[in-house]
């Protein structure tokens, strides 16, 4: 059995919804998964195989429960493999993703320690708005599982799937 925990750092929900595609992508007989808020973990972690690490950015920054959860269960991740994501622009241009990577990566040069098995970001979500104006979502769901499936497969050790012909 391969457990895993899916942590979410969100301030309007996107994030926490994207911990829940993991959780369903990932969920099978031999794996276990299951998304906690970040600032709700105060346990060690070292009953989980892979910690998936998920917060929002704003106006530059990466939300500050992510931040916490590593401070707070730095010994612990030594060991425990983890990966990380971030979320998100909300323009889908090049500029935007970089713009986005680039602060994500900023975030987690302050913890110099941390060695991610992987890192990436998302697309982003606009927050509610009033009426029903419509909202930008640049979620993929693909692109959220095939992730994660990749992440697991690492952990696991299993054999990359074969290319497509
Ligand atoms: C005021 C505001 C500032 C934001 N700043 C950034 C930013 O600096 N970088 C980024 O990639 N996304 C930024 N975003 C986009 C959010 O990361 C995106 O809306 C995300 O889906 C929010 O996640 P949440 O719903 O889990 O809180 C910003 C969004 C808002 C509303």
């Amino acid at each position: 059995m391969t457990n895993v925990l899916v942590v979410f750092a969100t301030k309007h929900g996107s994030t926490q919804q994207v911990a829940n595609t993991i959780v369903t992508a990932l969920s099978r007989d031999d794996v276990t998964a299951q998304s906690r808020p970040a600032a709700q973990v105060p346990e060690p972690l070292r009953d989980w195989d892979l910690v998936i690490l998920g917060g929002a950015l704003y106006s530059g920054r990466w939300h500050r429960d992510a931040h916490r959860f590593l401070k707070r269960h730095r010994r612990e991740l030594g060991t425990v493999p983890i990966a990380v994501f971030g979320m998100g622009p909300r323009t889908d241009d090049e500029a935007a993703w970089r713009h986005s990577r680039r602060q994500l990566d900023r975030a987690l040069a302050k913890r110099a320690w941390l060695s991610p098995l992987a890192v990436t970001v998302f697309g982003g979500v606009d927050p509610p708005r009033r009426g029903d104006r419509v909202r930008r979502d640049l979620r993929d769901g693909d692109v959220i599982r095939r992730w994660a499936g990749s992440v697991l497969a690492r952990v696991r050790g299993d054999r990359p799937p074969p290319e497509p012909a």
